[in-house]
C-alpha cells in the first residue's frame, strides 16, 4: 500500500466510528514550553486529556507530524526515523480500553489485512513502587480477539526489557507484560519522572513480526517483542490515560478516563507491504531513487544502505521543517534543521552525489553552500590539530570540531583514518554526554517554567496574564498583542508587541486594572464559538490563521456586566478572579526590551 492510502483508511475508519478528524498541529508546539518539537500526537491534546472540553467533542482523530530529535543517532537501521507521522485517535472521557482494542484489531486485521498470526501484544505489568496495578483487562480483551480467529494467545510476564531478553518467548505466548519503562506512557516517561499535574497511564503496544529477520544475539540471548533486532516492530500504542500525578508523588485517577492511541504511519505502510525495512515505502523511495541515479550507487548495496537511509530521513525532516518556517540556524529548533541538512551532505558525499544536487529546496541549497565553507575552515582546524597532536585527535578536540566548526564526528574519524591516526571516541562521547546533560538541565527548567504545570499558583498567574494583556491594550491600544509567555508558580513573564519603553505611570494603571478586576470577583466564563464570530466579537488572539474553525474563548466578566478580558485560549484558568486575591496584590516588577518591537514584563503577586 501507499502511505496516502493507509492514512486515508485510518482516518475514514475513525470518522465512521464517530471521530471528528482534526488538522494536525505544527511541528513546533504552540503554548507548550516543555519541548522543542511535537513528538507525539497527544502533545497538542494535553489540556483535553486533563479535562478541558474539546470544541469538537469527545472523539477526535488526526495524523500528526512528529519529530524526535533523540533518535537522530539511531537513523540508519531498518526502522528508525526522526520525522514520522503519527495516526492518532482520542477518547476524552468517552469510550475506553475494550472498545479501543477491538477497533485496533479490526483496523489492523480487516482494513489493512495484516496477518493476526504475526501480531504480538505487550501490556503494563504494574509498578509497585508507584502504587500502580497490573493491567488485567487489556490482555483479556486481546486474548478473546485472538481466540475469535482460532489463535490461543498465551500470556507471559517479562519484567524488564533485559529480563525479557534472557527469558525469551515460549511456544504459544503472544501477550507480554513488561514494566513501566516499556508499558507506561506520559510526556515525561516513567511514573517517577513525572512532575505533579502530569497525566499518564498504562499502555498496550502492538508489534508485527517480520519473519524474514533472524534474531541476532548481539541484541540479547533470546528474541522477544521489545528486542532491537528488528524481527518485531512496534506498529502502534494504546495508552489508557487515566492517572494524574499528585504533589505528594502518588497517583490519583482522572475524573475522565481517556484513550490516547498513536500508530507510526510509515511502519504500518511497511507492514502492509510485508517489508521489514521502512525505507522501502513510497515516501522514502521518492527521495532514494533519484539519489541512486545521481550517485551511481544502489540502495540494495549494504555498504551504502545506511547513508541512503540517513539522507532519506534527514532530508524529508529538514524539508518539512523548512516548510513550517523553521530555517537552519544555530539556536533551538533551527539548529536541528541545520544538523539534519549537514548530516545529509556528509552522507551524500560518501555516496558520490555531486555537490549541489542533493535537493532542489532553496533553503537546503543555501545551507549546503554555507556548510561547505564551514567545512573548509574545519578542515584547516583539523590540520592544525593534527600537526599539534601527531598521533591522536583528543576527544576534546573532536568535540570542539563538532560544536564550533560543525564538523561531524564521522568526518573527523574518516579523515583521521586516512591519515592513520586515531580519535579518542570515548572521551568525545563523554564530552558530548556532558553537553547533553547541560542542555537537559536547561530543558527541565523550561518545563517547570511553563504552563505545563497546572498548580493553583500557575493557573492563577495565567488568568492574571489575560487581565494584564487587556490592561495593556486599554492603555496602549489594540496594536499590542501577545508574543509569548512563560508562567511559573512564582511569576509571569510576558512578551508583547510595542515599540517603546512603557512608562511607570502606565504600568501602574495596568496594575490597577488587574487588581480592579480581582477585587470585583469577576467570573471566568468559557464559550465555544465559530472562529469568525469570535474575531468579530473582538476576542483577542494571536494566531488567527492557525486556529480551528471552532474556538474557545475565555471571558472574564464582572457581575455588573463589565468585560475585563475576552481572549482565545485553551486554559486552564481559575473560576473567579476572587481566587487570585489570596495571593496578594498584582505587581509589575520589571519592564524591558525583549527584541526589536517586543517588550517584556515580569509580574508577581505580592502578599499584602
Ligand atoms: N502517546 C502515545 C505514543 O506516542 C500513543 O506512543
Amino acid at each position: 500500500m501507499k502511505t496516502s492510502e493507509v492514512r486515508k483508511k485510518y482516518l475514514d475508519f475513525m470518522q465512521e466510528r464517530g471521530h471528528v478528524i482534526v488538522p494536525g498541529s505544527p511541528l513546533v508546539p504552540e503554548n507548550d514550553p516543555t519541548t522543542l518539537f511535537t513528538g507525539s500526537g497527544m502533545q497538542p491534546m494535553i489540556q483535553y486529556l486533563l479535562g478541558t472540553k474539546h470544541p469538537q467533542g469527545t472523539r477526535v482523530s488526526d495524523s500528526q507530524k512528529c519529530f524526535r530529535a533523540d533518535d537522530i543517532e539511531e537513523v540508519g537501521d531498518s526502522r528508525h526515523t526522526t520525522l514520522f507521522e503519527m495516526l492518532g485517535n482520542w477518547s476524552f472521557g468517552d469510550y475506553f480500553k475494550e472498545q479501543q482494542i477491538k477497533w485496533m484489531w479490526e483496523f489492523l486485521t480487516k482494513e489493512l489485512k495484516l496477518d493476526p498470526n504475526r501480531l504480538y501484544i505487550t501490556a503494563f505489568g504494574g509498578d509497585e513502587q508507584a502504587g500502580l496495578p497490573k493491567d488485567e483487562d487489556a490482555p483479556r480483551v486481546w486474548q478473546e480477539l485472538f481466540s475469535s480467529v482460532g489463535i490461543e494467545a498465551g500470556i507471559a510476564d517479562m519484567g524488564s526489557e533485559e529480563v525479557g531478553g534472557k527469558r525469551g518467548m515460549k511456544d504459544g505466548e503472544r501477550i507480554f507484560y513488561y514494566d513501566s519503562a516499556k508499558n507506561w506512557w506520559s510526556r515525561a516517561g516513567v511514573p517517577e519522572n513525572m512532575p505533579a499535574g502530569e497525566p499518564g497511564g498504562p499502555d498496550s503496544e502492538m508489534f508485527y513480526e517480520f519473519t524474514s529477520i533472524e534474531h541476532d544475539t548481539k541484541w540479547g540471548e533470546h528474541c522477544h517483542p521489545n528486542c532491537d533486532c528488528g524481527r518485531f516492530i512496534e506498529i502502534g500504542n494504546n495508552v489508557f490515560m487515566q492517572y494524574l500525578k499528585q504533589e505528594d508523588g502518588t497517583f490519583k485517577e482522572l475524573e475522565h478516563k481517556n484513550i490516547d492511541h498513536g500508530s507510526g504511519l510509515e511502519r504500518l505502510v511497511a507492514a502492509t507491504n510485508d517489508s521489514a525495512d521502512v525505507f522501502t515505502i513510497d515516501v522514502f523511495q521518492d527521495i532514494i531513487k533519484p539519489l541512486e541515479q545521481k550517485s551511481g550507487k544502489e540502495y540494495s548495496d549494504v555498504q551504502y544502505q545506511a547513508s541512503f537511509r540517513i539522507i532519506a530521513d534527514h532530508l524529508r525532516a529538514a524539508e518539512t521543517m523548512i516548510e513550517e518556517g523553521i530555517l537552519p540556524s544555530n539556536t533551538e529548533q533551527g539548529y536541528f534543521t541545520r544538523r539534519l541538512i549537514r548530516r545529509s551532505i556528509i552522507h551524500a558525499d560518501k555516496l558520490g552525489v555531486p555537490a549541489g544536487e542533493l535537493s532542489n529546496n532553496h533553503a537546503v541549497k543555501a545551507e549546503e553552500l554555507q556548510f561547505r565553507k564551514t567545512l573548509e575552515k574545519g578542515l584547516k582546524e583539523f590540520n592544525k590539530i593534527k600537526e599539534l597532536e601527531g598521533k591522536e585527535i583528543t576527544g576534546h578536540d573532536a568535540y570542539v570540531l563538532f560544536t564550533t566548526y560543525g564538523f561531524p564526528i564521522e568526518l573527523t574519524q574518516e579523515l583521521a583514518e586516512e591519515l592513520n591516526i586515531g580519535v579518542d571516541i570515548e572521551q568525545f562521547k563523554k564530552e558530548m554526554q556532558k553537553h547533553k546533560e547541560e542542555s537537559r538541565v536547561g530543558a527541565e527548567q523550561k518545563f517547570k517554567g511553563g504552563l505545563a504545570d497546572t498548580s493553583e499558583e500557575t493557573t492563577a498567574y495565567h488568568t492574571a496574564a489575560h487581565l494584564m494583556l487587556a490592561g495593556l491594550r486599554k492603555e496602549l491600544g489594540d496594536g499590542v498583542t501577545q508574543r509569548g509567555s512563560n508562567i511559573t508558580a512564582e511569576r509571569v513573564r510576558f512578551d508583547f508587541t510595542y515599540s517603546e519603553k512603557v512608562e511607570r505611570d502606565v504600568l501602574d494603571k495596568v496594575e490597577d486594572y488587574v487588581n480592579g478586576a480581582i477585587n470585583a470577583g469577576a467570573s471566568v466564563v468559557v464559550e465555544e464559538m465559530d472562529k469568525e464570530a469570535a474575531k468579530e466579537s473582538g476576542a483577542v488572539g494571536a494566531f488567527w490563521d492557525k486556529y480551528p474553525d471552532i474556538v474557545t474563548v475565555y471571558n472574564i466578566k464582572g457581575s455588573d456586566g463589565t468585560v475585563y478580558s475576552r481572549e482565545l485560549c485553551g486554559g486552564p484558568h481559575v473560576e473567579s478572579t476572587q481566587d487570585l486575591s489570596k495571593f496578594g496584590k498584582f505587581k509589575i516588577k520589571k519592564e524591558s526590551s525583549s527584541s526589536a518591537g517586543v517588550r517584556r514584563i515580569k509580574a508577581v503577586f505580592v502578599a499584602e
